[in-house]
C-alpha cells in the first residue's frame, strides 16, 4: 500500500509517495538521500540513528513513515543551516569529539535538542542528555567537552 506523506523535512515542505510502514532510517537514507543519519544497532539501543521530530529527539530505526505526517523532521543535515547547529559542529571539530564519526549524527541531533531545551545544562545534565547515545571511541569525555562549549553563551 502506497501512502502519500506529508511532512517538513529540514526546513522543507514533503509530500512523497511511501509505504507508511517504511521504516523512518529507510526513508531518510534510501529515499530521501539524507545519508547522515546513521543506523547502529537498529533496535534502539545505539542512538546513531537520533532525529528531532517536532523538536523532540526520536529514534528514526524504531519510527515508521506514518508517524511522520504533519510532523517537522530534523536530521543532521540541518545543522549546518542554523547559529546554534554551526555552534555545535564547530565544537565538536575543536574538541576532537570525532574519531570514527558513526554515533556523531546521533549525539549531535541529542546535542541539539538539549542546547534548545532552555535546561541548566552542566556536564551531569550533558552526560544524562547523552544517556541513550553510544559511543565506542572517544570514551564521552571530549563529547561532553564540545558540548558544553556550545552550550557556553547560549541565550537560554
Ligand atoms: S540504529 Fe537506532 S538506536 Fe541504534
Ligand atoms: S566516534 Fe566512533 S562510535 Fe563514537
Amino acid at each position: 500500500m502506497t501512502h502519500r506523506l506529508h511532512f517538513t523535512l529540514n526546513g522543507q515542505a514533503i509530500s512523497h509517495p511511501c509505504d507508511p510502514d517504511c521504516r523512518v532510517i529507510d526513508l531518510l537514507r534510501e529515499q530521501m538521500g539524507l545519508t547522515g543519519t546513521k543506523e547502529g544497532c537498529g533496535t534502539g539501543e545505539c542512538g546513531a540513528c537520533t532525529i528531532l521530530v517536532d523538536g523532540t529527539p526520536k529514534l528514526a530505526c524504531l519510527m515508521v513513515a506514518a508517524q511522520l505526517d504533519g510532523k517537522s523532521v530534523e536530521t543532521v543535515e540541518s545543522l549546518e543551516k542554523s547559529e546554534e547547529g554551526r555552534k555545535i559542529l564547530q565544537a565538536f571539530v575543536e574538541h576532537g569529539a570525532v574519531q570514527c564519526g558513526f554515533c556523531t549524527p546521533g549525539m549531535e541531533m541529542a546535542s541539539l535538542a538539549m542546547l534548545r531545551s532552555g535546561r541548566p545544562l552542566d556536564r551531569m545534565a550533558i552526560r544524562s542528555g547523552l544517556s541513550g547515545n553510544l559511543c565506542r571511541c572517544t570514551g564521552y569525555v571530549k563529547i561532553v567537552d564540545a558540548v558544553a562549549q556550545a552550550c557556553k553563551g547560549t541565550d537560554r
